[in-house]
């Protein structure tokens, strides 16, 4: 396998389309939606942190595809009407303006079905990868709940405990079971598992964060979203309660936060080192 993984990734995607006979609308949308690009980033954080425990990276290819299908099923839903209302997605119309609706609907659900199947293929540990895939898809849904206007429970008033709920949960969730199904993948000792929990928790965290400063300091023809639109929408983030410059320090300290958590293991972590840096200083 490459060092990068990224023709592996490209390859599992499509063969997670391609085995299955799905209705020809549902499969051209969920081309569209799943092979479009994107940064990739949870498939590679899976087989980086399985790599970083000490594991064969196929191994680890079920978990990672796995979880690109839930994302580009998030996003899917997340551009719909009824939630962020966007038009554009990497660079291209979103899934419901170069379709319809409806089929919209139906892929985010075919791709979290196919997520499900695809992740009990996982060679070791799978009931846990599959349960872990689909706990952090139920919490993620919690966090998109939160952030379009749910209800929140009675004791949680404070606004940046709100914020910070909502990104643990509707981006956090994500990354942190990316990183969880690695070491689940190379059967980590708990030890090393946690310490990769506790980094894929600091990373989720920070990208989100790091998403939000992006949508109020980049264009939308540089970011192939549009920009500027959690302030026209009036979404919780960041820049919005604690300021850029308070985002910005949060996201230097995050950072610091998930490269400690890698202090006790060796060069098999670096590739996972240099996606903090990546990840924290990205534009798009
Ligand atoms: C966008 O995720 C949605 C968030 C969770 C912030 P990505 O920035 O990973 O999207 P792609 O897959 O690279 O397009
Ligand atoms: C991303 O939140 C969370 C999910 C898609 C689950 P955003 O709404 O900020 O993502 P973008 O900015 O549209 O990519
Ligand atoms: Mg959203
Ligand atoms: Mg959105
Ligand atoms: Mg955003």
């Amino acid at each position: 396998m490459e060092p990068s993984f990224l023709e592996n990734i490209e390859e599992g995607l499509r063969a997670a389309i391609e085995s299955r006979d799905l209705a020809p609308a549902i499969e051209e949308a969920a081309r569209y939606a799943l092979l479009g690009g994107g940064k990739r980033l949870r498939p590679i954080l899976t087989l980086q942190s399985c790599v970083a425990a000490g594991g064969s990276p196929a191994d680890a290819i079920p978990a990672a595809v796995a979880l690109e299908c839930i994302h580009a099923f998030s996003l899917v839903h997340d551009d719909l009407p009824a939630l962020d209302d966007d038009d554009l997605r990497r660079g291209r119309a979103t899934v419901h303006r170069a379709f319809s609706e409806s089929v919209a609907i139906l892929v985010g659900d075919s791709l979290q079905c196919i997520a499900a199947e695809v992740a009990l293929e996982s060679p070791r540990n799978t009931n846990l990868i599959a349960k872990e895939v689909l706990e952090a898809t139920r919490l993620m849904i919690d966090g998109q709940s939160y952030d379009t206007g749910g209800v929140f429970r009675a004791d949680v008033t404070d606004e940046e405990t709100r914020l910070r709920l909502i990104h643990r949960l509707k981006t956090g969730a994500l990354i942190r079971a990316a990183c969880r199904c690695g070491a689940l993948a190379a059967e980590a000792e708990e030890e090393v598992t946690a310490r990769l929990d506790r980094f894929g928790t600091a990373v989720g965290l920070m990208f989100q964060i790091v998403d939000d400063v992006l949508d109020e300091t980049q264009t939308t023809e540089h970011l192939g979203k549009t920009g500027g639109k959690d302030q026209a929408s009036g979404k919780r983030t960041f820049p919005g309660i604690v300021g850029l410059e308070a985002s910005r320090a949060e996201i230097t300290r995050l950072a610091g936060a998930a490269r400690n958590e890698l202090n006790s293991i060796g060069s098999e972590a670096d590739p996972l080192r240099e996606l903090v840096e990546f990840l924290a200083l990205r534009t798009n």
